[in-house]
C-alpha cells in the first residue's frame, strides 16, 4: 500500500496482482467479458486490504483435537453502496468477500458541466454500520464527494464510511481530499491527469461502458 503526501487520506493499492490486471483492463482491445472479470478479481484484492481492520472476537469450537477459542469477525454490520451505474461491477466482488453485508445503491450522473445530478438513493438501515461506497473511477472527484455527503447527510460519520475506486485522477482526489479529508479512499491507481472532456489519462474510458458493453 502506497501513500502520497499530497492526500493524507489516499491509500493506493499497488499490489503488483492489481497492478498486472489493470494494465488488462486498461487496454483498449481487452473484451467486455474480460474487463468485468478483471474488475471483480481486482476488487476481491481489494477488498482483502481493506477490510484488514475489521474487528475480530473469538467463539469457542471444537477441533478434532481440543476446544478452541477461534477467531470470527466481531459483528460488524456492513454495506456496500455502488454508485450507479459504474459502481455495480465493484458491489460483485465486495459481495462475494461480504456475503451478508447490505446493499445500497446511490444512483447519480454528470451533466454537461460534470455535475453529479441524483437520481436515485435507496439505502439500508445506516445505525452503527460502515458503508463501503465503490465506484471505480473517481475523475473530477463531484460524483465520489456527492456520495459521501449523502451518506453524512444521513448521519453516518467520516469513520464509518470507506470510498473504493479503481482508478482516481489527482484533481478529482484533490475536490474529495478538499471536501472529505476525514473519509479513506482507497484506489488501484492514482494516474496523470483529466483530459478536457474529464476522462482520466491514462484511464481506461468509460467504465460504465466497458463493463456494460454500451457506447
Ligand atoms: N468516468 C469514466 O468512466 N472514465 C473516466 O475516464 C472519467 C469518468
Amino acid at each position: 500500500m502506497k501513500q502520497d503526501p499530497r492526500f493524507p487520506n489516499l491509500f493506493i493499492l499497488n499490489h503488483p496482482l492489481i497492478q498486472h490486471k489493470l494494465s488488462h483492463m486498461r487496454d483498449k482491445r481487452t473484451s467486455t467479458r474480460t474487463f468485468r472479470d478483471l474488475l471483480r478479481e481486482i476488487t476481491l484484492l481489494m477488498g482483502y486490504e481493506i477490510t484488514r481492520d475489521l474487528p475480530l472476537t473469538t467463539e469457542s469450537i471444537e477441533t478434532p483435537l481440543v476446544t478452541y477459542d477461534a477467531p470470527v469477525i466481531a459483528g460488524k454490520k456492513l454495506a456496500v453502496v455502488p454508485v450507479l451505474r459504474a459502481g455495480i461491477g465493484m458491489s460483485d466482488g465486495l459481495l462475494e468477500l461480504i456475503p451478508s453485508a447490505r446493499v445500497g445503491h446511490i444512483g447519480v450522473y454528470r451533466n454537461d458541466q460534470h455535475q453529479p445530478v441524483e437520481y436515485l438513493v435507496r439505502l439500508p438501515d445506516l445505525q452503527d454500520r460502515t458503508m463501503i461506497l465503490c465506484d471505480p473511477m473517481v475523475a473530477t472527484g463531484n460524483s465520489a464527494v456527492y456520495a459521501v455527503d449523502v451518506l453524512k447527510k444521513r448521519g453516518v460519520t467520516a469513520e464509518n464510511i470507506i470510498f473504493v475506486a479503481l482508478v482516481a485522477a489527482p484533481e478529482g482526489v484533490q475536490v474529495f481530499h478538499d471536501a472529505h479529508p476525514d473519509v479513506k479512499l482507497y484506489v488501484a491507481s492514482l494516474d496523470s491527469h483529466l483530459d478536457s472532456h474529464a476522462y482520466i489519462v491514462p484511464g481506461l474510458g468509460d467504465a460504465g461502458d466497458r463493463i456494460f458493453g454500451t457506447k
